[in-house]
């Protein structure tokens, strides 16, 4: 066993245009299906601190060893990469509910993919990979996560080995996302899961594919002119059209609460009212709120006082995000 660790944190990458399906046939594996555009946020973060190990590869997330075949191939991956011989534990911990809808796996995986190349990298007296290594290295975990290496807006197009970074944090430094966290228990199925159920079982699935790409075209374009009233319907429709294939799967997979609803309702008054707020979900009940920082705080006010059950789940977070690494922060 090896004492060098190396410990890195890394922040979720929300979708604003959704990835939702794999490539057919890909390989290396785990390339999407559509074009997603995202942005890494300020203030949520998973950790990884990693080691080398002799005999197999452990993750542990928050105090709980993880099924080791969700993580074999992504394991297996790094090691080719790197031309290295020896396991890694990972000891990982969510500021924030895992497997909640909260995009823990993009954060995580994008971590572990950072913390395991960087730890071969120091054991082989190598540089660490770049992003674009590290980027392609967590896809193969999960593909949100390649857009995860990155801080602020970012995008995977279809098909692709790895994310590009588009613009910095502070392109859009008044953009705020309200996260709505409805629940904190770990979602019933999976996004892997699920997404595999949509293609094989949904006749909605192959109208999402096609419709999904004039939508990515669309939000970058109004991306580009920091265009909420423009991008936001997008990120609706996103949203909408994901959920549309989904639930018109056999069976159906059902991930929002009653909570969930309650808030779409509220917020579809906040927009009478004039607001500028439009919502997104993952694979989860939780609900994300984009809007702009001088509009946040009312939002947030209207929406304590119409549903008290929110008053102290509601989190006020900027584009941010990336890796950082503490140990050397210090
Ligand atoms: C709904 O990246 O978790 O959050 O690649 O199978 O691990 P795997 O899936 P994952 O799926 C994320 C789906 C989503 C939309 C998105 O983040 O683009």
């Amino acid at each position: 066993m090896n004492s060098s660790s190396v410990t890195v944190r890394a922040a979720p990458s929300l979708a604003l245009i959704k990835y939702w399906g794999k490539a057919n046939g890909s390989e290396p594996p785990n390339r999407p299906a559509t074009s997603s555009i995202a942005v890494s946020l300020e203030g949520l973060y998973s950790e990884a601190r990693v080691t080398s190990a002799e005999n197999r590869d452990c993750v542990i997330l928050d105090g709980r060893e993880m099924d080791g075949r969700r993580y074999a191939a992504f394991f297996e991956n790094i090691r080719a990469c790197l031309d290295v011989k020896h396991f890694y534990e990972c000891i990982c911990r969510n500021n924030f509910p895992s497997a909640a809808g909260l995009a823990s796996s993009s954060s995580g995986f994008a971590a572990l993919a950072a913390g395991c190349a960087r730890l071969s990298s120091l054991l082989l007296e190598k540089p660490t990979p770049d992003l674009r290594t590290l980027s392609a290295l967590a896809r193969v975990g999960s593909a949100s996560a390649a857009r995860a290496v990155y801080p602020g807006f970012v995008i995977l197009k279809a098909n692709a080995e790895a994310a590009l970074p588009l613009y910095a944090p502070d392109f859009w430094p008044e953009l705020r996302v309200i996260v709505a966290r409805i629940s904190d228990e770990a979602k019933p199925r999976s996004s892997r899961d699920a997404m595999e159920h949509t293609r094989a079982t949904s006749p909605y699935y192959p109208a999402w594919l096609r419709d999904s790409r004039a939508l990515f075209t669309r939000a970058l374009a109004a991306l580009e002119r920091r265009d909420l009233a423009q991008l936001g319907p997008l990120i609706r429709a996103s949203t909408y059209r994901m959920f549309g294939s989904i639930l018109a799967a056999d069976p159906v997979i059902i991930y929002w609460k009653p909570l969930t609803l309650a808030l779409l309702e509220q917020l579809e008054e906040l927009r009478g009212q004039g607001l500028l707020l439009f919502e997104t979900m993952d694979a989860g009940p939780q609900v994300k709120i984009f809007c702009l920082e001088r509009e946040a705080r009312q939002a947030v006010a209207s929406i304590q006082k119409a549903i008290p059950e929110l008053a102290d789940r509601l989190s006020v977070l900027a584009p941010g995000g990336g890796l950082t690494w503490p140990e050397q922060e210090t």
